[in-house]
């Protein structure tokens, strides 16, 4: 029996569709990339069309649609709470519920205009977080499994802790907003003058600029876990339990005046050392919370998801030392893999269907080929030169390595927050000014900013202390101590590295680039950052990626096997 379920998420943010054809995922896609506006919770139309049309099928071939969210889930819990909130309950009231009737008549507008008098698919709302941890097992590469998902919130739940069996599982224990780590963590994210609930990543990687221990004390009695493995914050240093800024009066009595949110904006100590104890913090009650799950279900494996499950740095310390002997986490650990989660949600458990599919290729997006970045090249009078595959890795290996910066568009693009290969910007990594230059001229971001190097899986261990596989960059490792040096422009200031291992089944030309870069470097790793500029979505089409290259300080671009220079490069 044909089987075709389409995958939604856009009540929060990271919009995103994909396709589940057979149980097999066939398309992903985020809409932001089409769109051009990042992380936007806009319904995601566009990215609809587009995987419908990648996949060969019309909206007549959807038999069920999966969305990522059960509106209805908890109501009792937040009215009682908004009722607790006496005076302030008003906003909560408006911000939440108006929020979500608008996203669920956005919906059911597709659903009728798309489906005017046919019949229409079955439509399954999907509670966020088993669409985050349980859709991640589903597709994960475990028989069976501990489930451990973290995020802001979801409908009601904060976090969602649990055990996995083939096409079953079991939810152990659940904590409710307020009792949020993603919320907790957002107030160190706004302190320090970024985005919350978008630039978390950037408060990870300021956190090894400062100290962890001079507002350590103090940090460990905000938030902490319980031993029976419940979440406990203290209330009164924030101000998110009623929906506005994170932070709250005596977070600013105790930790000084927050950044300003301007990227020229100063970094005080204070805000370094804000953001160290944080993510130490953090770091600790995910580490408790993995140790608990491991002692309570005997399982060897761990599965995380939600937004909190992009602090690769945290990951890496799970992998490490919680006693897992691993863990997965899907390339979009965000809200943008709860489409792929609920749609396997509605295969595997609702339709009872076993599980035949492991997320293990991020490469399940928009692909364009040579004639159509021909025709792209052609329109726009661009000087170009065809490469050969096999040529193309030999020549683009030795415009690497003579310090070039290179702008790499191949193939499928990849779904989630990080470039792995296909949506790409490389340099090369044992030139210590290329991370200043990166920034300064191609990223136009904030210095401290580290990058990240890819690194064929085979060859990983020769430069780094990591002996599990990290295909999407979700798992931090220290660099071996003899080649922190000669790896410089991708070592953090604290001696880790977000890497990419690179198997050649999921990605054979990146794979062959980097041993060709080898032959002429004496190391096979590059450094990899996303293709686009701060701000911007990661590059979708040629188009997006000439625009890109042009704005930007990057020396040559190749599209399929199409090589793009600047004037100011040397010649071919
Ligand atoms: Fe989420």
């Amino acid at each position: 029996m044909r089987i075709n379920i389409l995958g939604l998420n856009y009540f929060y943010h990271d919009s995103t569709a994909c396709i589940v054809k057979d149980g097999r995922l066939v398309v992903a896609l985020e809409e932001e990339r089409l769109t051009r506006q990042k992380h936007t919770c806009m319904f995601p139309q566009q990215a609809i069309a587009r995987c419908l049309e990648i996949a060969g099928l019309t909206t007549e071939d959807i038999d069920h649609i999966a969305i990522s969210v059960q509106p209805k889930l908890d109501y009792y819990k937040k009215v009682a709470y908004a009722f607790k909130l006496g005076r302030k309950m008003k906003p909560f009231i408006g911000a939440e519920f108006l929020a979500t009737r608008s996203k669920v008549n956005a919906f059911y507008a597709w659903l009728n205009t798309t489906y005017p008098n046919n019949k229409k698919p079955n439509i399954h709302f999907v509670p966020h977080h088993i669409s985050h941890v349980v859709g991640s097992f589903f597709v994960s590469p475990y028989e069976s499994a501990a489930l451990l998902g973290v995020d802001g919130s979801g409908e009601w739940a904060t976090t969602f802790k649990g055990i996995g069996r083939a096409n079953t599982f079991q939810c152990i224990d659940q904590d409710f907003f307020p009792m949020s780590l993603g919320s907790v963590y957002e107030a160190a994210t706004e302190f320090c003058g970024f985005k919350t609930n978008y630039d978390e990543g950037k408060t990870m990687g300021l956190a090894p600029m400062g100290n962890p221990e001079t507002f350590g004390k103090v940090v460990s009695k905000l938030f902490w876990i319980n031993e029976d493995m419940s979440i406990g914050v203290d209330l009164s240093y924030f101000n998110y339990q009623y929906y506005s800024r994170r932070c709250g009066k005596k977070f600013y009595e105790t930790f000084g005046q927050p950044r300003e949110q301007k990227k020229e904006a100063v970094f005080e100590k204070r805000h370094l050392d804000v953001a160290a104890a944080f993510q130490k913090q953090l770091e600790e009650c995910l580490l408790k919370l993995a140790r608990q799950l491991h002692e309570r279900t005997h399982e060897d494996y761990l599965v995380v998801a939600g937004g909190v499950a992009l602090n690769s740095v945290a990951n890496g310390r799970i992998v490490r030392e919680s006693g897992f002997k691993d863990l997965y986490v899907m390339p979009a650990a965000g809200d943008n893999g709860t489409a792929i989660g609920a749609a396997f949600y509605v295969h595997n458990s609702i339709l009872g269907q076993p599980r035949a599919f492991v997320h293990d290729d991020p490469y399940v997006g928009t692909k364009y080929s040579n004639s159509s970045v021909l025709k792209f090249l052609e329109e726009f009078k661009l000087d170009y030169q065809y490469v050969p595959d096999g040529k193309l890795e030999i020549m683009t290996a030795e415009l690497l390595h003579r310090g070039l910066i290179v702008g790499w568009f191949q193939g499928q693009m990849e779904i989630g927050p990080r470039a792995l290969g296909n949506r790409s910007i490389l340099a090369n990594p044992t030139l210590p000014e290329m991370k200043d230059k990166i920034n300064a001229q191609v990223k136009h971001r904030e210095a401290f900013r580290p990058f990240a190097p890819s690194c064929p899986i085979e060859d990983a261990p020769r430069f780094f202390e990591q002996n599990v596989a990290d295909p999407f960059m979700l798992k931090v490792c220290r660099v071996l101590p003899d080649k922190q040096a000669v790896l410089s422009a991708v070592t953090h200031v604290d001696g880790t590295a977000r890497l990419q291992t690179v198997h050649q089944e999921t990605n054979s030309r990146f794979h062959k680039l980097l041993k060709e870069f080898e032959k002429l470097s004496g190391v096979p790793v590059l450094l990899n950052t996303s293709f686009n500029v701060m701000g911007e979505p990661i590059v979708e089409s040629p188009v997006d990626a000439i625009r890109c290259f042009f704005s930007t300080g990057m020396d040559y671009l190749v599209l399929e096997n199409y090589v793009i220079r600047k004037k100011m490069a040397n010649a071919f």
